[in-house]
């Protein structure tokens, strides 16, 4: 059985009180579906009472602890090094169309670091920790990142913007580049269960735009753990308020980095043949 030590026993547990109500509440959405109000409503009370809950939780064993919450927003500790980084549903949209595919995330920072994440998805009962020195692990199973080199054999997730967000011209841009070198490109719909899988060797690599640090905290330092690399765009490895991610083996990374890095950069500037310009024109 791997250690488990306090701190990531009191996340885990954390994380299990408030699986249950969620688990109860994903078993009812599907009735939802036909009632007058929608089920939107009822799943927004549900990630709250479950932030709820891990705040309680939380709040009581570390009482001096800072927070981050995606629903509550900041709540001041008088322990200025430490601070609970939290999403108490991530997936919210797998969620509300009972799709089976979300999760609990919490990280815990220690003057801006992460130095211990859970991510725990309820449905599969995967608890994926880690701990800065002391691995990645899914339940008892240690987790390595998958060693692939060939991005012709590599499976990379992303997220992909809808509507109301993101910039979508750029994430076709960045998927054009992607797409055509891998062996696949996935959407699940959680960034933290893909930083997970990314941990586990099930994807090779992630990468996505746009995303909050809670959707990322814990997933950082399960990927670092297990032996992968996490950066911005650029390279530079403080990431959590960076605008992009992305994940993977060392080689995988730097090969995906580079992909979104020239997707970035804008389309190389060519002049115009003649026809085409005035086509534009016409166009007009
Ligand atoms: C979302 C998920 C999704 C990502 C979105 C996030 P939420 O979090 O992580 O995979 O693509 O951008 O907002 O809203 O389900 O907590
Ligand atoms: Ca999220
Ligand atoms: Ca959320």
């Amino acid at each position: 059985m791997a250690f488990r030590s306090p701190l990531i026993n009191v996340m885990a547990s954390a994380a299990t009180k408030a699986a249950r109500g969620l688990k109860r509440d994903f078993g009812e959405v599907e009735n939802l579906q036909v009632s007058k109000k929608g089920p939107s409503d009822f799943v927004s009370v549900a990630d709250q009472k479950a932030e709820d809950v891990l705040y309680a939780e939380l709040a009581r064993v570390r009482p001096d602890f800072g927070f981050l919450m995606e629903e509550r927003g900041i709540v001041e500790g008088s322990d200025k090094s430490h601070r609970w980084i939290i999403d108490p549903l991530d997936g919210t949209t797998n969620f509300l169309h009972g799709l089976p595919h979300f999760a609990i995330s919490i990280g815990c920072e220690r003057d801006g670091e992460v130095i211990a994440g859970v991510v725990y998805n309820p449905i599969t009962d995967e608890m994926y920790w880690a701990e800065k020195g002391a691995g990645a692990y899914c339940n008892d199973r240690r987790l390595r990142v998958a060693v692939r080199k060939d991005l012709k054999e590599c499976v990379i997730a992303t997220g992909i913007p809808f509507h109301g967000r993101g910039d979508h011209m750029r994430f076709l841009k960045e998927l054009g580049l992607v797409m055509r070198e891998v062996a696949g490109v996935r959407r699940f719909g959680s960034a933290a269960l893909d930083l997970a899988f990314v941990a586990a060797g099930r994807f090779d690599g992630f990468w996505e735009t746009g995303l909050q640090s809670w959707d990322i905290a814990a997933g950082i330092i399960l990927v670092r753990e297990a032996g992968g690399f996490v950066t911005d765009v650029r390279g530079a490895k403080k990431v959590l308020e960076a605008p992009e991610i992305i994940a993977g083996n060392e080689i995988v990374h730097e090969k995906l980095r580079r992909l979104v890095e020239r997707a970035g950069l804008g389309p190389k500037r060519v002049k115009p043949r003649k026809d085409a310009a005035e086509g534009e024109k016409e166009a007009e």
